[in-house]
């Protein structure tokens, strides 16, 4: 019960990883609020978790709209009297291509979600958080090395280490902790359209570990981040990758 009574709020439920992180979160006793901007997928999120007697709600929000994580903060705020762990895990994909053949709209669409929703998860949480709460942002080894083909995403994800460092520096003498994880290839949805690829067998296998990721593998990651057990942890990335990055 490495989390127990905390109250948790994670971006991006409804998709694969956000599930494994309100799966792990609410077996280790959190109050799970998941939010996410799709209905269906993100009601089906805590389903689970409410059958087997945790408590856990579904918030819809859209994390690029302003208004939206102002009121999703404040809902919880509200509702439990403060936030005590925020994953901001909400992102999108870029399809790929080289950089100028990127349209503005793609890459702003893609900005908007992975970097500016972490920006806005963080602004409107902080307020409502105390001494030792703790903050992980999920970033991606792309924003690391800077991969190629998908501009935005490497882009957005590299602001999203860089805001974790800003705010661990803003935040730390109030103890609220903010750390991020830098995924590798993950077995999820957001990779389902490279599953049909010639490259796909040596594209989810270049690693030390030579197979993908999966979600639960993360989630324990992100728990140990989120927890007091990561206590003198603060403005870290840690890799999650099978060795990748390494090779
Ligand atoms: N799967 C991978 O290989 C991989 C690798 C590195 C990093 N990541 C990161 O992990 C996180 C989770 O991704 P995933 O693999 O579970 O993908 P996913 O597509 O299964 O889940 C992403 C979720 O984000 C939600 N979302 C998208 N736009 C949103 C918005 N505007 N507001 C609120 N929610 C929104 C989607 O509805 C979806 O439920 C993302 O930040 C992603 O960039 C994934």
């Amino acid at each position: 019960m490495r989390l127990k009574n905390k109250i948790a709020v994670i971006t991006g439920a409804g998709g694969d990883i956000g599930k494994a992180i309100a799966d792990r979160f609410s077996e280790e006793g959190a109050i799970v609020i998941a939010s996410d901007i799709g209905l269906d997928a993100g009601k089906s999120t805590i389903e689970s978790l409410v059958e087997n007697g945790a408590e856990a709600q579904f918030i819809q929000t859209d994390i690029t709209n302003p208004a939206d994580v102002e009121a999703l903060m404040k809902k919880v705020k509200e509702q439990y009297g403060r936030i005590d762990i925020l994953c901001n895990n909400a992102g999108v994909n870029s399809d790929e291509k080289k950089l100028p053949d990127v349209s503005f709209e793609e890459w702003q669409q893609v900005v908007d979600v992975n970097m500016t929703g972490v920006f806005l998860g963080m602004k409107y949480a902080i307020p409502h958080m105390n001494s030792g709460s703790s903050i992980v942002n999920v970033a991606s080894i792309a924003g690391i090395k800077g991969q190629k083909l998908v501009a935005a995403y490497s882009a957005s994800k590299s602001s999203v280490i860089a805001l974790t460092k800003t705010a661990a520096t803003e935040f730390g003498r109030q103890n609220i902790r903010v750390n991020a994880v830098a995924p590798g290839i993950i077995d999820t949805k957001m990779v389902d359209s490279w599953r049909a690829l010639d490259k796909w067998e040596i594209l989810s296998t270049a690693n030390a570990l030579r197979r993908i990721g999966q979600p639960k593998e993360l989630a324990n990651a992100i728990l140990f981040l989120a927890s007091d057990e990561s206590s003198y942890i603060t403005g870290e990335t840690i890799v999650i990758d099978g060795g990748t990055l390494n090779l």
